[in-house]
């Protein structure tokens, strides 16, 4: 396999994925005639999927792989990459009896060796482009390992910060959740699942986990249907449709069924609805688990409810190899529906090479190529969002810089929650790029831990700044231990003392500039007086150094704009833009912040503003961009058209750079429905383009509506465009700008 194909090439190469190959003609032959030679526990055995735990993941502590690989007792392993696994491939290929290769898969969520910024850093590039590079280069390096399959986009809208799996997804926007979706994908599969450069990609955690009650993890989601198709579906239909081979279900039960034994989103959305023919994975012990959720009396219970619901294969709780050939024998599961689920694998297996190429061509020359680190730093270059500048950015050349903070120099922490192959060793730290640059003007004091009550370190670090003219703080959570999965905070505020530490560098009145590291919103309401300057920019990756000193000198802008709310308060949480507006909202004029009073009975706090302290879509640059006018081509259109798409609403706005430096605007395009059967969000995000314009630069950027973006889920729970007055925003954030406004009539 020629890895070597510069990355010009290699990058063409990224054309859209397609539907999940039917198999073809010879393909399902060959199923066939499989399906008619196994045996019931050969069949049970394609269905089970095990941690082979060599690489990465828990150690399950069973070792008896390689008899039960040669008994055709395993149809797949996670967390086994490298020799084992050819290791284990021969067994299967060599010593089972009907020879049907395994696949092998990983965790491969921002990066398999070369680690871009985690999923909620890449989503506020707002650059689906980008998010596509890094997940084909993710792809070929996983290929190169062994890998034939990622679990992976998670495509889960998350609106609560509290969440720490928030960090995986696309943030709160059911439209850029889409877009993030079908990138992935794209990515991932390449134009052929079964190219030397793909991997199957697996839609994730279907459907509704991250609605998990107080951001709780695994928590209980109660989802309306409407809400449920509005928000946390959207994603996953557009993986579907951008060609995703695989679907995953989430740990949650949804309107109290477990997604991994739910029926009414497995067969009657995702197959029926949708048309998917994938497979379908369980998450780890969710089928298990729905004896745990009291909808299954035993282990037998669950097995044939997942299997009857629609889960193909079973990862890690060893029910359907175990229990479900009691279930058949006793006709409470028809044959038919293992067969179902058998030939789904046996697809998979076929559509990414398994039975032509077996064995993998491992490569680890294809690692970390130059061309690779440049695309992780300008992703991580574009994700870091500028919340706060008071004109200390870019940093002068010749300031002396004191560099201060646990974040500085801790590189496994650069590689997020979900690292796969990721190795620290790869990373550039914050402190070694900038001990590049500066030499000897950079003084350096960690100050304190990120979860500590010592103090021990404060001293050192006021020393620091104060013999420098600028500190850069490098505070934020353990990216170990307080993001991903099974890692939800009641506390969003930064960590241990670090707030203490902050405040103490404050005191010597050297100006500071703060990069909060986190894989979640944080809570900023009491250090944002403080710092002159404050960038979110979550573990930006192996190139995080070099993306940092970069936007702090200027070499480049911070591109970011956020994907979700950053909170004044956690009280505030689940806390998301595009919400309702209540009976009683507080009215416009009085968030003006005039000083007045609030009105009192209105829907607010008593002790604290409403609003999100940074919104979603907002994100300041190095120069500033003014929005003129917006304007729509019609004051009417009819809903009827609208509909049948025989009509589209032309929006016109434009955007100026008024500032003294080039820069990307990322103009965003939102709507307002009023008047309709039910109510609508105060404001919905349905379309965005990234717009470089130099100093004076005026730019008309033009947008169009039509049925997919203004249709909803009417009181009759139909998808249609309704009668409403329509406003239309063209702005820089979810809060900004003046909308224009037009009415869709009959
Ligand atoms: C984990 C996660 C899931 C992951 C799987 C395999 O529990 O929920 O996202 O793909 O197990 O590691």
């Amino acid at each position: 396999m020629a890895h070597h194909r510069p990355l010009l090439a290699f990058t063409l190469c990224l054309l859209t994925a397609p539907l999940f190959p039917a198999a073809a003609a010879t393909g399902e032959a060959r199923v066939d005639a499989l399906l008619r030679q196994m045996t019931l526990d050969e069949k049970l055995g394609q269905l089970t999927l095990y941690s082979g735990g060599t690489a990465t993941g828990p150690e399950t502590g069973r070792r008896a792989y390689e008899a039960m690989v040669a008994a055709g007792e395993v149809g797949a392993f996670l967390n086994v990459v490298g020799p084992d696994v050819n290791r284990l491939q021969k067994i299967a290929l060599e010593d089972s009896r009907l020879k049907i290769p395994l696949i092998f898969a990983l965790d491969v969520i921002h990066g398999y060796r070369t680690i871009f910024p985690t999923p909620l850093g890449l989503s506020a590039t707002w650059s689906p482009d980008l998010v596509e590079r890094s997940a084909r280069i993710a792809a070929l390096e996983a290929r190169a390992d062994g890998l034939r399959w990622t679990f992976a986009p998670m495509v889960d809208i998350a609106r609560d910060a509290r969440w720490g799996r928030i960090t995986e997804g696309a943030g709160e926007d059911p439209y850029l959740g889409r877009v993030m979706a079908a990138a992935y994908v794209r990515g991932f599969q390449g134009r052929a699942l079964g190219g030397p450069h793909s991997i199957a990609a697996t839609l994730k955690h279907y459907v509704g986990y991250g609605a998990a009650e107080g951001g709780r993890d695994y928590n209980t989601t109660q989802i309306p249907e409407r809400l449920l198709r509005e928000v946390y579906l959207p994603p996953f239909r557009a993986g579907v449709e951008a060609g995703a081979a695989t679907v995953m279900t989430g740990f949650n039960a949804l309107n109290g069924v477990p997604a991994s034994a739910n029926d009414f989103i497995l067969r009657r959305i995702l197959r029926q609805e949708w048309g998917f023919e994938g497979l379908v994975v369980s998450d780890w012990t969710s089928i298990a688990e729905i004896e745990a959720h009291g909808t299954a009396r035993d282990g037998g219970d669950a097995a044939r409810k997942a299997i009857t619901a629609g889960v193909d294969m079973d990862m890690e709780s060893d029910l359907y190899r175990t229990r479900l050939g009691a279930e058949i024998a006793a006709g409470r599961v028809a044959l038919s529906v293992i067969d179902e689920a058998v030939r789904r694998v046996l697809r998979l297996k076929m559509a990414v090479g398994l039975f032509d190429e077996p064995y993998a061509e491992l490569d680890p020359d294809a690692m970390v190529q130059p061309g690779f680190r440049e695309v992780a730093r300008e992703a991580a270059e574009r994700s870091f969002v500028l919340l706060k500048n008071d004109g200390v950015l870019p940093l002068k050349p010749d300031a002396k810089v004191a560099l201060i903070g646990p974040l500085a120099e801790d590189a496994g922490a650069m590689l997020g929650s979900w690292g796969a192959r990721g190795r620290p060793g790869d990373v550039v730290t914050l402190r070694a790029a900038l001990a590049h640059r500066l030499g000897g003007g950079l003084i350096y004091a960690r100050g304190t831990g990120i979860d500590t009550r010592s103090d021990d370190g404060f001293a050192e670090a006021v020393a620091a700044a104060r013999q420098s003219d600028i500190a850069i703080l490098a505070l934020g959570e353990d990216a170990g231990r307080m993001t991903g999965e099974a890692a939800s905070r009641t506390r969003l505020d930064l960590p241990g003392n670090q707030t203490a530490l902050l405040k103490a560098v404050a005191e010597t009145g050297v100006p500071i500039v703060l990069l909060v590291f986190s894989g979640r919103p944080l809570d900023l309401t009491d250090v944002a007086p403080d710092v002159e300057a404050m960038l979110a920019v979550w573990y930006p990756g192996i190139e995080a150094g070099p993306a940092l000193s970069r936007v702090l000198y200027g070499d480049s802008s911070p591109g970011g704009r956020l994907t979700v709310s950053f909170p004044r308060a956690v009280g505030q949480e689940p806390l998301y833009y595009n919400r309702l507006s209540t009976g009683r909202p507080v009215p416009p004029e009085d968030r003006s912040g005039g000083g007045e009073p609030l009105p009192k009975y209105v829907s607010r706090y008593i002790d604290e503003e409403d609003t999100a302290l940074y919104p979603f879509g907002y994100g300041l640059s190095y120069t500033r961009f003014s929005y003129g006018p917006v304007s729509v081509e019609h004051d009417r259109y009819s809903a009827r058209a609208l509909n049948a798409g025989k009509t589209r609403i032309r929006v016109r706005g434009e955007v100026t750079n008024v500032g003294e430096r080039p820069g990307e605007e990322v103009v965003q395009l939102y709507i307002r429905q009023r008047g309709t059967s039910v109510a609508r969000p105060v404001r919905e995000l349905k379309g965005f383009q990234r717009v470089a314009l130099r100093p004076g630069e005026t730019r008309e950027v033009e947008f169009s509506l039509g049925r997919d973006e203004l249709a909803f889920w009417t009181i009759d729970m139909e998808h249609l465009v309704e009668p409403a007055d329509l406003q239309v925003w063209i702005a820089g954030s979810s809060t900004d700008g003046q909308p224009a406004t037009t009415l869709i009539g009959d």
